[in-house]
């Protein structure tokens, strides 16, 4: 059976797996660098990309040995190409190419958010396409139709902030340090959702798209005011954000047409609140909710290498420029306010 090498750098995970067609994860490392970013409250992109390319080349041997594999057992070095901090795509893709010529081996270069989408389908053998895909990160935030491998119809995208990125801000509003999205959770928990009024940003809206700056905007006038406890700050917010996801993917489901599944990926998929609120949502409408586990939902080599399982036949130039921006949909309509997530 045919097993792909896949290699993940295009944010704050260093992270390498060797991932098998049966859908079997030989062996996966992660090396995240959160305390490198976490004084500086974000992500640093010439942080990040030292940190990559001092790290990749012996998490790769690691990932290997820990499979008992060498790189000449493997069938294809997969590594994400784009969208993210061009710096770490980079030292990810260069070092693909390395291996995949020394191995001479097909290099596979992967759309990180064809990864995401695609990886339910690592978890879940009977995933059909097409499926409705609600993808959620920290620089992503979508609401697409997976059509097939590399057909993809985004019905539509955030104007503002990716809801991920809203989660971490309203961490640093509340002084809950990064990353921030767990930490809000979690003290929301402990909070009263109707305490604070926070707006809905384009709730029942015609339009398909998803905005967050304004939600964020309205936790730090909250916590400015000094009227609020920050757990019923946090509660609020997250009630927010469901109810603007839940309205957003209703539509989307209209428009979607005939799909087999709601499916969520991304890092926000791990927020519980958000999954309830989605299984209830594909429930009233009659379609199975998939979630990957939380492990395959947050940055991961795994889904790079599924990816490149689904691509196993392709073979990529070592000329392949790594892409900072790569839409997956490259003929959906440009968003106001830029598109800079799209
Ligand atoms: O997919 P991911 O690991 O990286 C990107 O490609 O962005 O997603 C990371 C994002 C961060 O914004 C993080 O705060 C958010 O996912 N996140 C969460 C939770 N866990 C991670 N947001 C809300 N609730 C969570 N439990
Ligand atoms: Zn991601």
């Amino acid at each position: 059976m045919r097993v792909v090498l896949g290699i993940e750098s295009s944010c704050d995970e260093t992270a390498a797996a060797l991932v098998r067609e049966d859908r079997v994860v030989l062996a996966q490392r992660i090396a995240s660098q959160d305390d490198a970013h976490r004084p500086y409250g974000g992500v640093v992109p010439e942080i990040a990309a030292r940190a990559h390319a001092e790290r990749l080349a012996p998490l790769i041997e690691a990932t290997l040995a820990d499979a008992g594999m060498e790189l000449s057992d493997v069938d294809a070095v997969a590594a994400t190409a784009g969208p993210g901090l061009i710096g770490g795509v980079m030292v990810g893709l260069v070092t693909a190419k390395a291996l995949a010529m020394a191995s001479d081996k097909p290099l596979i270069a992967i759309n990180h958010l064809e990864g995401h989408a695609l990886s339910p389908r690592l978890a879940d053998a009977g995933l059909q396409f097409p499926y409705l895909l609600l993808l959620v990160s920290g620089g992503h935030c979508q609401l697409l139709v997976v059509q097939g491998v590399g057909s993809y119809r985004r019905l539509g995208t955030t104007i503002d902030d990716a809801l991920g990125e809203a989660f971490d801000k309203t961490a640093k509003i509340l002084g809950l340090g990064f990353p921030g999205g767990p930490a809000v959770e979690r003290l929301a928990a402990t909070g009263d959702a109707k305490k604070v009024r926070l707006p809905r940003p384009l709730l029942g809206s015609d339009e398909p798209h998803f905005s967050f700056a304004g939600l964020k905007s309205a936790v730090l006038r909250a916590k400015e005011s000094g009227l609020h406890a920050d757990a019923d700050i946090a509660a609020s917010f997250q009630q927010a954000a469901v109810d603007c996801v839940i309205d957003r993917t209703r539509r989307a489901i209209v428009a979607a047409g005939e799909v087999s599944a709601l499916v969520v990926a991304g890092g926000v998929a791990a927020n519980s609140a958000i999954r309830a609120a989605l299984q209830g949502l594909a429930a009233e409408n009659g379609l199975p909710f998939v979630a990957p586990p939380l492990a395959l939902c947050t940055d991961n080599a795994a889904m790079i290498g599924w990816a490149g399982i689904e691509r196993l036949g392709q073979n990529d130039s070592l000329d392949f420029a790594a892409r900072p921006r790569w839409p997956l949909d490259p003929e959906a309509a440009p968003v106001r306010g830029a598109g800079v997530k799209a």
